[in-house]
């Protein structure tokens, strides 16, 4: 056992990345990384992270942010439960610890959006509790090293658990998500480098591209289609509407959308402060798909021209709220970059950007 450990940190001294929240460690810095690094590759997250510390560098700056500004610095990552959760996590911190996050994993789980792994993580990278931390990389090794086809949950953590290295628990662990991130690899695992071949059951039985067995793909996916009113006035100004406050991204801003092909309507968080018989349908916009982790959406934007006169809210308005309908908000199409707009929105926005260049429009520039 001994061994095994001194190899895996062996080669993670020699070869560890030099990544921004592994300097001038904090628990706060930890756990911004952790919860940006939840289903985002590490390359991704590099720049969000650095901003993220600039603006919000300790828990008294995050607890006391606005939510739609924590969202807007989130903008790009995906997922956007995960930056309500860490808001609201620095708010407990803030209100229940007292400014100090605590170390034990069971009093993390208590957290919003700490799950296991993120406990594990946390308690062992910044505390130096001796835990396991089972990601998806770690998942993946671990299935290959004991060369175990589909394992449950449960024994792979008992299996971390057992193999964690006492003194450096967080080393360990991120050498373990290190691994499977650089070596051992989905599709081409380089098991010529790899530092603990020598103990791996699969490599042995000849099965390590078969492990952990692969899910059926796009099993449990579900297909949405939307039709999007990008509603634009004489101003290069469109119609932007709040999602609701709960559910698939919460409390961002959309161009409006209804469900097609059965279903109902969804994201129109107001009455638009139109007539129907004002709206003139001009053109389709090209289709953009989004894959969510169990639904892929398409998009299907269709431009529609209002007039000023049927304007009916005060604008000009920038930020949401200000003399716009409880809602929504007309916003100008160069400003959209100022608003929390999902990734398949923000496309749209560029697809509408593009539509105005290229069509006679007062304003639109
Ligand atoms: N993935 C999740 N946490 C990580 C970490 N601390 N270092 C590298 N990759 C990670």
């Amino acid at each position: 056992m001994k061994t095994i450990r001194s190899a895996l940190l062996a080669h993670f001294d020699a070869s560890r990345r030099a990544l921004p929240w592994r300097v001038g460690r904090t628990p706060y810095r930890v756990m911004v990384s952790e919860f940006m690094l939840q289903q985002t590759r590490v390359e991704t997250v590099i720049p969000y992270y650095e901003r993220w510390m600039r603006r919000f560098p300790d828990w008294d700056a995050l607890a006391g942010a606005e939510l739609d500004d924590v969202i807007l610095e989130w903008k790009g990552l995906g997922y956007y439960a995960r930056a309500r959760n860490l808001h609201r996590t620095a708010q407990v911190v803030r209100e229940r610890y007292g400014g100090r996050l605590p170390a034990d994993p069971d009093e993390l789980r208590t957290l919003p959006g700490v799950g296991e792994y993120t406990a594990g993580a946390v308690a062992s990278i910044a505390f130096g509790r001796a835990v396991p931390a089972v990601d998806g990389n770690v998942k993946r090794v671990l299935a290959r090293l004991l060369d175990l086809e589909r394992p449950a949950p449960g024994r792979l953590r008992r299996e971390a658990a057992r193999l964690v290295d006492p003194e450096r628990p967080g080393d360990f662990n991120e050498a373990m998500m290190e691994l499977g991130a650089t070596v051992c690899t989905p599709r081409s695992p380089g098991c010529a480098e790899c530092p603990v071949a020598r103990w791996c059951r699969a490599r042995k039985a000849g099965t390590v591209g078969e492990r952990p067995a692969r899910r059926g793909r796009g099993r449990g996916v579900r297909r949405v289609e939307y039709a999007v009113a990008v509603l634009v006035d004489e101003a290069g100004r469109t119609l932007l509407v709040r999602r609701p406050p709960k559910g698939l991204l919460a409390g961002m801003w959309e161009v409006p959308a209804v469900r097609v092909g059965g279903g109902g309507g969804v994201g129109v968080g107001a009455a638009l402060p139109l007539a129907a018989s004002d709206l003139r349908p001009a053109e389709s916009l090209p289709v953009v798909h989004h894959a969510f982790t169990h639904l892929r959406a398409a998009y299907r934007p269709v431009i529609i021209r209002v007039p000023p006169s049927t304007r009916r809210d005060g604008c000009p308005s920038r930020r949401p709220g200000a003399a716009a309908p409880r809602g929504s908000a007309w916003v100008h199409h160069t400003d959209l970059d100022d608003w929390a707009l999902p990734v398949a929105q923000q496309k749209i926005g560029a697809l509408l950007t593009r539509w105005l260049a290229c069509t006679p429009h007062p304003g639109s520039g």
